[in-house]
């Protein structure tokens, strides 16, 4: 199988030809730094209604720039028509930057893996990964997670005031994902410690691209620590997967060590990149959810009221937390020849981006979509898992997650809320919370 990270292209620079809406003024999608205040729904909004396939340059990243889309129609579409929008011509992630600028295993991992691949390649490598999505696999799964959602807020009972991310919604996907991958538990705190660094990945490339990197002697230190810690996950997940071809066991890593492609196993390209998505993929977006339904809950009591009052309402409201924090804000595809969207041409090549926060929030789907609504009838219309052939695997994995971790939350702790205290990540391709303070009435010790 052919390597993405030496095939992609980087794309026609645009726009090919005319373009049927403006590009809005002070609607600045590749600037990292806004996203740390949150995701620019009133942009989206603007977007939405004035300019729903907007050309938006990217010069920020020497990138060819892209055609932003953000009506939930729009994004079907595109999603949904991966013949004339592919993953794999270009990888699902905004321009790189200069190659120099660039973390070279990093960027090779992130191309060479499974949701960057087109037909036939995709459908066969995807299908391996399967037994371990399947709903009677994730039955003991869930099994699993109840136990460690227990575990770890008796361990925050008695405290009354806590960063919820570091006590909770950092700790229990990769509990999950390490239970699927079967990752034995002494190495599992260093995943936590990894997936710190791949949060600042997309920050540092950012920076070194745009501001040359002033060698201060603090961002040499985080540059050694982050390359360090890079190398040594890859490190990890090479030696597990050859570990598990030599003595296949029951679990996800054996999966992805033994799976074929045309009859072959993955080269070490792609064991590379299948390692760097799941463990990314598994981890970020479900913390981040985590995190994100608790500073929702507080800011709509009453539907927090409803929820308590009447816990069946649960897996809906699950679905309505993940609509309104659509934590992955994006994906990227590359035009396989001239189209057509919402009125707009877009030439062969040029790049189209989705966007997922912007699509879950619009008025023609969602009734008063900026609202949280736990007994809203279409709220499993949202697309945040995206949709077509690389619909979220692990969709069920991440909503099982929540789902347990909401009900043992407003159980135990029914006044458990944000104290205003937030730190989000400078990163447009994830909404990453950082730390999200919350307050409620501790359980008092047994005597
Ligand atoms: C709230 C949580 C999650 C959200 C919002 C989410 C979102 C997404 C989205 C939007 C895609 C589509 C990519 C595309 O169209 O190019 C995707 C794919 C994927 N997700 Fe998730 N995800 C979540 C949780 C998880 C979990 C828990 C796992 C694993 C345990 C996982 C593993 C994957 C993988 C492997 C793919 C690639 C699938 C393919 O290319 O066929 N995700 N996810």
């Amino acid at each position: 199988m052919e390597l993405i990270s030496q095939t992609a292209v980087e794309g026609r620079a645009g726009p090919t030809f005319g373009t049927r809406y403006p590009t809005l003024e002070g609607v600045d999608l590749t600037d990292i730094a806004a996203f740390s205040k949150g995701q620019p729904y009133a942009g989206y909004a603007r977007l939405r209604s004035e300019a729903p396939v907007m050309w938006h340059p990217e010069t920020r990243m020497d990138g060819p720039g892209f055609w932003a889309v953000t009506r939930h129609e729009d994004v079907m579409a595109v999603n949904g028509d991966p013949t004339t929008y592919s993953s794999q011509r270009g990888g699902i992630l905004m321009a790189a930057g200069r190659p120099e600028a660039r973390h070279a295993l990093l960027y090779r991992a992130s191309m060479d893996a499974m949701i960057n691949l087109d037909a036939p390649h995709h459908l066969q490598l995807r299908r391996e990964h399967m037994p371990y999505f399947t709903p009677s696999y994730l039955r003991g799964v869930g099994e699993r997670v109840k136990g460690e959602v227990t575990r770890l807020l008796d361990a925050m009972a008695h405290k009354g005031q806590t960063d919820l991310v570091e006590d909770f919604s950092s700790v229990l996907p990769l509990f999950t994902l390490c239970e699927i991958l079967g990752v034995p538990e002494p190495d599992r705190p260093k995943f936590l410690t990894w997936m710190h660094y791949l949060e600042e990945a997309q920050n540092m490339a950012m920076r070194s691209a745009t501001e040359g990197m002033t060698p201060t002697l603090e961002l040499m230190q985080f540059i050694a620590d982050f390359n360090s810690n890079v190398e040594e996950m890859f490190e990890y997940g090479r030696h597990m997967l050859h570990k598990r071809r030599a003595d296949p066991q029951q679990d996800l890593l054996t999966a992805i060590a033994r799976a074929q492609v045309d009859g072959d196993l993955l080269s070490d390209e792609y064991l590379d990149g299948s390692w760097l998505l799941i463990v990314f993929a598994g981890n970020d977006t479900t913390r981040n959810t985590l995190s994100g339904s608790m500073k929702l809950l507080t800011e709509f009591p009453d539907e927090r009221a409803k929820l308590i009052a009447n816990p069946a309402l649960m897996p809906g409201a699950v679905n309505e937390f993940i609509r309104m924090v659509s934590p992955v804000i994006y994906m990227r595809r590359t035009a396989t020849c001239d189209t057509e969207l919402n009125g707009q041409k877009i030439a062969e090549g040029e790049k189209v981006i989705m966007y997922y926060g912007a699509a879950n929030r619009d008025a023609a789907v969602f009734a008063d979509p900026d609202r949280l609504d736990v007994t809203r009838a279409n709220a499993d219309k949202h697309i945040a898992f995206g949709y077509g052939p690389h619909t979220c695997i692990g969709k069920r994995v991440a909503q099982i997650q929540l789902e347990e971790a909401y009900r043992q939350i407003l159980a135990r702790f029914p006044d458990m809320r944000w104290t205003g205290e937030i730190d989000i990540a400078p990163n447009n391709f994830v909404h990453a919370i950082r730390k999200l303070d919350v307050s409620f009435t501790p359980e008092r010790k047994a005597a």
